[in-house]
């Protein structure tokens, strides 16, 4: 699966930051039982890179993704693990190497037009828009449709609940990222069904 075809599968990939190994695959399950089947789990806590390889293993329709992938080595650990596809805050000429010569399906993080352009040129045509909310949100997304009509973009970064719909009601939003699927303390106490609820919710977003 290349990254457009990952990111049509829901609109809203979850941004996953597991602290503890054993809340993994609950999380997972009740995501994408949920109807969020593309999961994205940050490499910011030393549980990640085992909980996306459980994840990968024993979550039967789960697309599993690693987010916060920085730089070449980080490339080589998470196929090891059996990510499908990698996420970038931003994105730097060797990381961008790493992805294409690896065969990573890949969502390069920008900010500006500047960087949008730098990596259309390398081939990207699908970009996370980071930190969406703090960068521009809607209006830089909407002012960029033109001038960049071939690209696409995943929006993410303090999106939630209330604003997902305008950004998903935009021509060049593929799909949102967003951690609010995944509450800290829904985790914490197992509440596997309040996490299954939002995560309907979600899936039941619409696009154009
Ligand atoms: C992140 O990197 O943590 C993601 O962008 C998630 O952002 P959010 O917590 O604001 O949804």
């Amino acid at each position: 699966m290349d990254i457009a075809t990952i990111a049509a599968r829901a609109p809203v990939i979850p941004v996953l930051t597991i602290d503890r190994l054993e809340t993994a695959v609950p999380l997972a399950r009740a995501l994408v039982k949920g109807g969020l089947p593309v999961l994205e789990i940050t490499l910011r806590t030393e549980a990640a890179l085992q909980a996306l390889e459980l994840i990968a293993r024993e979550v039967p329709g789960a697309v599993v993704g690693a987010g916060t992938v920085l730089d070449e080595k980080q490339v080589e650990q998470v196929q090891k693990a059996g990510a499908r596809f990698g996420v970038s805050p931003g994105c730097t000429a060797e990381l961008a190497m790493a992805v294409s010569a690896a065969g990573l399906p890949f969502l390069p993080g920008v900010q500006t037009i500047s960087e949008a352009m730098t990596l259309a040129d390398k081939g990207f045509n699908l970009l996370k828009f980071f930190p969406a909310d703090t960068a521009g949100g809607i209006g830089w997304l909407k002012a960029a449709s033109a001038p960049l009509a071939g690209l696409r973009f995943c929006p993410t970064g303090g999106i939630g609940p209330e604003t997902a719909p305008a950004y998903l009601a935009l021509a060049n939003v593929a799909c949102v990222g967003g951690s609010w699927v995944a509450p800290k303390d829904a985790v914490a106490d197992g509440d596997w069904g309040r996490i299954e609820r939002l995560a309907v919710a979600a899936s039941t977003l619409k696009r154009p």
